[in-house]
């Protein structure tokens, strides 16, 4: 893995770095690039604005990872049911679902904790006439995420799953998926040889193989990639799997190349953009740095031109 990128997501589960950050005189505007804000209306207007002025639609991520107990899990997923009645109210809810990370709602503290908490977030979402889609985190956590996956599609079938096209075993859950609804994306986390791609050409190559698996099903894909050589391929795949533009979906990040997903959208591809938001954007942020170089010089510029 690019040095720097190993360097940055160490960062982002340091307490004592995350504090200077979170402290230091950061530009509203570079953390406002990534995230849509701290609040549930924040969310709304960023949604709105995406659904009704873009024509795009959108998932939303309340932003909080790593919970170690039952009473923040519980915020977390009041937090999601006040962001579904709001969303139905305004009627954003055919456009707008929602993404939630196990980890937020207690998969640390066990995993009933955690099926117990997203299938009551899935029933709000049902309620809203919307979705959810479960996000997957590292490697560790990839079986339980699946297994309570399966358990929250007894009840509710369109609960999407995530697939990352850096773990060797991916490839085999593709085909296990497919007929599905699955957001396939390359990977954020540091993971080791042993589990995963190194080789960011391999990984590509692993998607490719992956996204031809996935648009062989009869399930729903969901291909999550800025890249634009990926997306390029992905088009020229599905038309070769017989794919109308409404069987399948491109999803980007909010703030990352904004002028392709309009362009996209404007083909006349169903464009989905991910939308964090809430007080925990510091690890998320991290991540998007780590991704990307230029990422990096755009934050240490505001941390000093201000
Ligand atoms: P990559 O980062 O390799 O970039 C490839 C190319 O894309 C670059 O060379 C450049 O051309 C272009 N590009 C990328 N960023 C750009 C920028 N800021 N500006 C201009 N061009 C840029 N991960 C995970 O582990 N679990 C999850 O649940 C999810 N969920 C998820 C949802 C959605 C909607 C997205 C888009 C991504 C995720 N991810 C994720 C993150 C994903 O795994 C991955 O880390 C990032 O999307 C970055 O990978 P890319 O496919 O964009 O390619």
């Amino acid at each position: 893995m690019n040095p720097l990128r190993t360097l940055i997501l160490a960062a982002a589960g340091n307490d004592t770095v995350r504090r200077v950050v979170a402290t230091a005189p950061v530009s509203r505007d570079v953390v406002r690039r990534f995230v849509a804000g701290e609040k549930i209306s924040d969310a709304i207007d960023v949604t709105s604005d995406l659904v009704g002025r873009h024509g795009l639609r959108v998932t939303l991520d309340y932003l909080g990872e790593d919970t170690t107990d039952r009473a923040t899990a519980e915020r977390t997923v009041r937090a999601y049911l006040e962001l579904l009645d709001q969303l139905h109210d305004v009627g954003l809810a055919a456009d707008a679902e929602v993404s939630v990370k196990l980890s937020a709602v207690g998969l640390a503290v066990s995993e009933t904790l955690a099926l117990d908490n997203a299938s009551r977030i899935c029933a709000a979402a049902e309620q809203a006439a919307t979705t959810v889609t479960v996000d997957m985190e590292d490697h560790t956590s990839t079986d339980a995420t699946l297994r309570v996956l399966a358990e929250l599609r007894r009840h509710w079938p369109s609960v999407g799953a995530v697939l990352q096209a850096y773990l060797r075993r991916t490839l085999d859950d593709c085909r296990e998926l497919a007929d599905t609804r699955v957001r396939l994306c390359k990977g954020a986390y540091a993971e080791p040889a042993s589990v995963s791609y190194v080789d960011p050409h391999e990984v590509d190559l692993n998607y490719v193989r992956c996204a031809n698996v996935l648009l062989a099903g009869s399930g729903y894909p969901m291909f999550a990639t800025h890249d634009p050589r990926l997306i390029e391929i992905i088009g020229e795949r599905a038309r070769w799997h017989d794919k109308a533009v409404e069987d399948f979906e491109f999803q980007l990040l909010y703030g990352v190349r904004t002028g392709e997903q309009l362009h996209l959208a404007a083909e006349g591809h169903v464009v989905r953009v991910y939308v964090p938001f809430g007080e925990q954007w510091y690890g998320y942020l991290m991540r998007r740095l780590a991704e990307r170089p230029a990422n990096v010089s755009f934050f240490l510029r505001s941390l000093v031109s201000r």
